[in-house]
């Protein structure tokens, strides 16, 4: 990452226009990763080409895939076959991306190859036990540093023994991580998941030819089930607008008067759509338009107008549909008329930052009423009218806490800074340019 970029945010006028956030982060490593270890060639239409998706291309090639992008901006990836996956002759530099590390050191868990993860100082933070601990019980091997965390090696196997895991957080890494172990390995391996997480592995696999299945336990848990050594054939993907990056022009758009924003082609997987479901119960002017499906993945363009927001409960089993939106809802909270009540909240803490603390802090710095329960719950005191501003936010290499700043300072009437937008760069190129082209103010420093 390059050097810190101090970043401005000031009030401005009404935000107007039509725009396409950057593709989804999720489905875009998805699709390189899957790609790489599938015969034939995937053409990828509309990938995120934030620096954490770079990682993940540059990894599949160290482990010995062809991706390359097109000058018109299609990628095509030259897959290797299932097992395949040739030992890197480097570090695989995972840069900022929890989703880039998990999901990878599953699929290397099951081919016969030694790989050494690392990633930025924020990454090799991160928990990494959560997914260590269920492929050490399928037959993989792991050396990381205390708490499993990065730099790890992963010694793997293709002799991987199928598991059925109920996971201890609801994380849809760590399913997709035991998923895409199993999938090199023979046999039915099943992750339980009593809450719902994000399905683009499942919902991707099945695009490859691969059989994964989903069944709804006695309990109301969901057992997805993947099975062993598929042939997976190349495929076309269109990759839908990040329903978690077009969050930012949506709630800047519902905070300034006079707004009128169209986002286009963006991805509505009911598995991560939580935020648009509060904001619109918090009065959000917000239409779903031209609704359809690419490769099983439902799109639709969004048409958001000004809209006065008053606050609401946020229940915990929410959580897994709008993870990364909490920042970005909290900034809607502090405009918001009443108390906004965020429950379940303890994934916040080991995010690309603990966004639970940042958020409270940066909020508090901007003269918001707020209080964290002890059982990591967030609750906001709105007064219908946006804070005061004028601080200075510390950012703790989280893109997400730098943008949601960023849209709040739009609205205060001091401005915004964050010690540092360069960040920005892992899920939302372009984000200034485009904020800027539909009416915000934000500036260098
Ligand atoms: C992601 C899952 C979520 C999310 C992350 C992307 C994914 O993490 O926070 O940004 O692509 O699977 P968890 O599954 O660990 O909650």
């Amino acid at each position: 990452m390059s050097q810190a970029k101090p970043l401005r945010s000031s009030f401005s006028g009404p935000l107007v226009g039509a725009i396409r956030a950057p593709g989804d982060k999720s489905i875009s490593h998805r699709s390189l990763m899957l790609g790489a270890i599938a015969v034939g060639e995937t053409v990828i239409h509309g990938l995120l080409e934030g620096e954490d998706v770079l990682h993940t291309a540059a990894a599949m090639r160290l482990l010995g895939a062809q991706a390359d992008r097109d000058s018109d901006g299609v990628w095509r990836v030259r897959g290797v076959g299932l097992g395949a996956l040739q030992e890197p002759a480097q570090v695989l530099d995972m840069g900022n991306s929890g989703t880039a590390a998990r999901l990878l050191m599953g699929l290397v868990a099951a081919h016969p190859i030694t790989c050494v993860f690392t990633g930025d100082a924020s990454l090799n933070k991160r928990p990494m036990a959560r997914v260590t601990t269920p492929l050490e019980q399928m037959g993989a091997r792991f050396v990381g540093r205390s708490g499993g965390r990065l730099p790890l090696t992963v010694v793997g196997s293709d002799h991987l023994t199928p598991i059925t895991y109920r996971l201890p957080v609801a994380s849809a890494q760590v399913k997709s991580a035991i998923i895409l172990a199993g999938l090199n390995t023979p046999g039915a391996t099943t992750v339980i998941e009593a809450e719902p997480t994000r399905d683009h592995t499942e919902t991707m696999l099945r695009h490859f030819g691969a059989t994964v299945t989903t069944e709804r336990q006695e309990d109301g848990a969901l057992a997805v089930t993947v099975i062993g050594q598929p042939e997976l054939t190349g495929r076309e993907i269109h990759v839908p607008s990040d329903p978690s990056s077009a969050a930012f022009p949506v709630v800047a758009a519902l905070l300034r008067p006079g707004s009128d924003v169209v986002l286009k082609d963006v991805g509505m997987n009911p598995r991560r759509t939580g935020l648009y479901d509060t904001l619109i119960e918090m009065g959000a002017d917000i239409t779903f338009e031209n609704q359809r499906d690419q490769a099983g993945e439902p799109v639709a363009d969004l048409r958001v107008k000004h809209s006065r927001l008053r606050g609401v409960v946020v229940p915990a089993d929410r959580a897994p549909s709008m993870i990364d939106e909490y920042p970005v809802l909290a900034a809607a909270a502090a405009c918001a008329d009443g108390d906004t009540v965020m429950l379940g909240l303890k994934e916040l803490r080991v995010k690309e930052s603990d966004r639970l603390a940042m958020v409270a802090d940066g909020l508090t710095a901007c003269g918001v009423a707020l209080e964290v329960g002890a059982d990591d719950s967030l609750t906001v005191h709105g007064t219908g009218e946006p804070p005061k501003g004028g601080a200075l936010i510390a950012t703790a290499m989280d893109h997400r806490i730098a943008m949601s700043f960023l849209v709040l300072g739009a609205a205060t009437a001091e401005p915004i800074k964050i010690d540092d937008g360069a960040f920005i760069e892992t899920s939302f190129p372009g984000f200034v340019t485009l904020m800027n082209g539909l009416g915000a103010k934000i500036t260098e420093v």
